[in-house]
């Protein structure tokens, strides 16, 4: 890339990432910039998304969880609302922690072949405000992701490229970061290890801000269509900062979950709801994003109504919540 085409790659990257991270724009509103961002690094990127048949090629089950394909992380860009809060969020905990005096070191574990939660908001703050970590399991991926952001001209923005497993990874204490992002979930935290990857860090640096904030998994009944608000009828079980550090007692293989009375009467079968708190009051609710679609119980109960769920989420190579049924 000339100089020139340089310069007007990185204005059009400073005109998407301006727009997402404006804490005034509502994430509905930020359609347009997200698919024009999706555009961007699909067109700088080195990774080909043609063709489905790539789609499990360099997957892998760890024993935390699953950690998905480069192309398959690819597609979470064509995510609109998922992008634009985890980016909003970002660089809102980016802002809030901004200091004179050093860089805002930012640990991003996870970041797959476009380091999307990151790249846009290397052009609009500078490697002296913030520096990031870029951590990924998958080489290929780290080096889709290394080559975008080097070609983009954004290398200074970045501490360190590390390929390693951010559930088992030992942070450096000269490396402890501000901020840990982590976008490495599935619906009710199901298959892929974000709550292993946010325990495991979080210990390390429990000074740090965690993007998300929260992720809530609720018992509840979808409404009859999808504009209809779902009943909720409690929380199961949910992953944050003062969760993990309570945690940190539990040596076994589950963590503790709610146990919840369902209602006498079932007008359709209860559902997992999965609210994700990203940062501040930036919210992913029902339905906004594949991550907040109602899924069923695990092992698909028969349910008639009054019995008690008692759950427990399962932690190791297919995490998620476990539900024991007491009639
Ligand atoms: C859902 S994708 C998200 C990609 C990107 N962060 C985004 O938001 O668009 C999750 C990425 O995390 C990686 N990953 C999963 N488990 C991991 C682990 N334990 N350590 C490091 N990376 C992991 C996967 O390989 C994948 O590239």
């Amino acid at each position: 890339m000339s100089g020139l085409e340089g310069d007007a790659e990185q204005a059009e990257l400073v005109q998407i990432a301006r727009a997402i991270a404006d804490p005034a724009r509502p994430l509905s509103s930020l359609i347009g910039e997200t698919g024009q961002l999706r555009a961007f690094v699909e067109r700088h990127s080195h990774l080909s998304m043609e063709g489905s048949d790539r789609m499990t090629e360099g997957e892998s089950t760890l024993p935390s969880g699953w950690a998905i394909s480069p192309v398959q992380a690819a597609l979470c860009a064509r995510e609109p609302l998922r992008s634009a809060a985890f980016i909003q969020g970002l660089a809102a905990a980016i802002n809030a922690a901004l200091d004179a005096e050093r860089p805002v070191s930012v640990l991003y574990a996870g970041c797959g072949p476009f380091a999307l939660l990151a790249l846009p908001l290397m052009a609009i703050f500078s490697p002296l405000q913030v520096q990031f970590t870029i951590l990924e399991v998958h080489q290929e991926a780290l080096d889709y992701a290394r080559a975008l952001i080097e070609g983009l001209g954004y290398g200074a923005h970045v501490a360190a490229f590390v390929c390693a497993d951010a559930a088992t990874w030992h942070i450096a204490p000269e490396a402890t970061p501000d901020v840990i992002v982590s976008e490495t979930m599935n619906t009710a935290l199901g298959k892929e290890p974000q709550v292993a990857i946010m325990r495991n860090l979080f210990v390390q640096a429990p000074q740090a801000v965690l993007v998300p904030a929260a992720i809530a998994v609720h018992l509840g009944q979808p409404g009859r269509a999808m504009d209809e608000p779902c009943a909720d009828w409690g929380r199961i079980f949910e992953v944050n900062a003062a969760s993990i550090l309570a945690w940190q007692e539990e040596q076994g293989s589950a963590l503790p979950a709610a146990s919840i009375r369902l209602p006498a009467t079932l007008a359709r079968a209860p559902k997992l709801l999965t609210r994700i708190q990203v940062h501040g009051k930036i919210v992913l609710h029902d339905y906004d994003c594949s991550l907040n679609l109602p899924l069923h119980l695990p092992g698909k109960p028969q349910l008639t109504g009054s019995e008690t769920l008692a759950f427990s989420y399962q932690l190791g190579s297919t995490p998620g919540l476990a539900c024991e049924v007491l009639r």
